[in-house]
């Protein structure tokens, strides 16, 4: 690959910024001082420095977010924040996009990952990654919601599979409900459509989980971190590179 790609890749700055850096003559290939940006290098062999550090090339990158309300998941939008305008420019340099999506108003956790085999393997149909949510709901959430659920509720367009409801707790005052919701597939809106199918209306949807990663209660809305390499590991289960 072009060094300066290489270098924009591990962080070092925009592709103009890079070009300032190596006309400075502070990135060495092998030992020897490089100052062209179109030089070629074997990312995975040569060593490369900056100022005397070595750089290692990551071809992947993983950013948990805390997916706030407001933002659309999608890489551009005409109208809406999306959720790449919350990145620096060292992950949006890595060409990043959401894995799934998450309603405007949903908030919770959300995968940005440049590893689209991964991305294919978590949103797979066949691969039942589970997805737990959080839900605040208008209504008395029941024991025959629960059994409704598990069964898969009929939806206009399609029969959802079994799902998991648990009602956490319930304000016979307020007339609201908080209840967690496992689901294996990815439907449009498709909380909120189970819900809604049981006569009760969403306020507040978040997601806890998704396959093997869990919202971090450290990470505050908005706010993201790369995944640890224990998060990583799980990850290896889904049998494509990471
Ligand atoms: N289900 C929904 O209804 N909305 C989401 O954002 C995610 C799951």
């Amino acid at each position: 690959m072009r060094l300066d790609k290489f270098l924009v890749e591990c962080g070092l700055g925009s592709r103009t910024e890079v070009k300032k850096i190596l006309k400075s003559g502070k990135v060495t290939v092998n030992e020897t001082i490089e100052k062209s940006a179109k030089a070629q290098i074997a990312e995975k062999e040569d060593t490369i420095t900056y100022q005397g550090q070595v750089l290692t090339y990551e071809k992947f990158v993983y950013y948990l977010l805390n997916k706030p309300k407001g933002v659309i998941s999608a890489t551009e939008d005409a109208k809406h924040k999306t959720v790449l305008d919350l990145l620096d420019d060292t992950a949006r340099q890595k060409e990043v996009f959401p894995v799934g999506r998450l309603d405007i108003d949903t908030h919770g956790l959300l995968l940005l990952t440049n590893n689209g085999a991964l991305a294919h393997e978590l949103l797979s149909p066949k691969k039942h990654v589970d997805k737990l949510y959080r839900a605040e709901v208008t209504g008395i959430m029941t024991a025959e919601d629960r059994n409704r659920f598990a069964r898969g509720i009929e939806l206009k367009d399609f029969t959802c599979q079994p799902a998991d409801l648990e009602i956490v707790e319930t304000d016979e005052n307020r007339q609201t409900s908080l209840v967690h919701i496992r689901i294996a597939e990815g439907k449009f809106h498709q909380v909120k459509r189970m819900v809604a199918a049981c006569g009760k209306e969403v306020l507040d949807l978040q997601r806890l989980s998704m396959g093997p990663l869990t919202l971090d209660n450290e990470l505050a809305l908005g706010a993201y971190r790369r995944l640890t390499a224990d998060e990583l590991e799980t990850l290896t289960a889904f049998g494509v590179e990471v």
